[in-house]
């Protein structure tokens, strides 16, 4: 039986996926940002899933403003890395996992989640930054990966209550899966942000640690919280966080946090990372 493993979270800032593929990672400004990382990247290396499921977002990077899908599903058996406008990033080319992803949309859309299926997709800052930051700048990626696209760039966004039923649809889907697999899921983006406008700049960390709290504790209030409190509180870009709420869905009802980290700023964003494992028998 394939089963989920730990669940993580992290910001997904393009500017890091920048500063490391120009080595400024140890610049001033750059330093105590990826310090923060090194405990995750030593435990990655002990933890080492066979397959990571990586909720991300899509900038209007490879889908566009043409088509715009609510929540996609990489099937295929690899990824190209997407040109955002200064060429591809220099990371390998990420590995698919076809056979348990094609049993994924398939049990998740009969589950009633109309899960959009790509045969195609190259995949942009928000799925390649945390891989990054999780497993440093190997030659290959340690692991296969299953990229599942949430649309948070253009109203209407699915809701929390959504995100988090999806989690829970991922977590049954994945423990039917017969081949004994060690899956990891992730959601990335956030924290509070915002890119754009009169309040670009916007950061509200004690927004971020309530949220970081919640997440952890009792992720069913969290998924009431609505867009328009996002936007208000956390920046127009800071509505990322519901992708989290897909991957604390997935670990079950109750959870040991393995790690947390909080760092403001990066580029124009509060960055937060979180570990998680399912606690033993919940
Ligand atoms: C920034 C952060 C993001 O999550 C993103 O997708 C784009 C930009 C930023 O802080 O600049
Ligand atoms: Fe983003």
């Amino acid at each position: 039986m394939a089963r989920i493993t730990a669940g993580i979270a992290t910001s997904h800032v393009p500017a890091v996926g920048a500063a490391i593929d120009m080595g400024r990672t140890e610049e001033d400004y750059w330093k105590p940002m990826f310090a923060g990382y090194e405990f995750s990247k030593t435990w990655m290396k002990d933890n080492n899933p066979d397959v990571a499921i990586i909720v991300y977002n899509d900038h209007a990077s490879y889908f566009g403003m043409d088509i715009i899908p609510t929540f996609a599903m990489g099937i295929a058996e690899s990824f190209a890395i997407c040109d955002e406008g200064y060429g591809p990033r220099p990371v390998p080319v990420v590995q698919g996992a076809p056979e348990l992803a094609t049993h994924l949309a398939a049990s998740l859309i009969l589950d009633d989640f109309d899960m959009t299926v790509l045969n195609v997709l190259e995949v942009d800052h928000g799925l390649t930054v945390p891989m990054s930051l999780m497993f440093g700048t190997p030659d290959k990626w340690p692991t296969k990966v299953i990229p599942l696209a949430v649309n948070v760039v253009m109203y209407p966004q699915p809701s929390g209550e959504r995100c988090l039923a999806l989690g829970k649809a991922i977590r049954d889907a994945v423990e039917q899966f017969d081949e004994d697999l060690n899956v990891q899921v992730w959601g990335t983006g956030g924290m509070s942000h915002q890119i754009q406008g009169a309040r670009a700049g916007l950061i509200n960390l004690p927004f971020d640690r309530k949220f970081m709290d919640d997440l952890v504790n009792q992720p069913e209030v969290l998924q009431y919280k609505p867009h328009l409190e996002y936007m208000i509180e956390a920046g127009s870009e800071g509505v990322e966080l519901i992708m989290w709420l897909v991957m604390r869905g997935a670990l079950g009802d109750h959870v040991d946090e393995v790690y947390r980290f909080n760092h403001v700023p990066a580029s124009n964003t509060s960055v937060g990372h979180l570990i998680l494992t399912p606690k033993e028998n919940a």
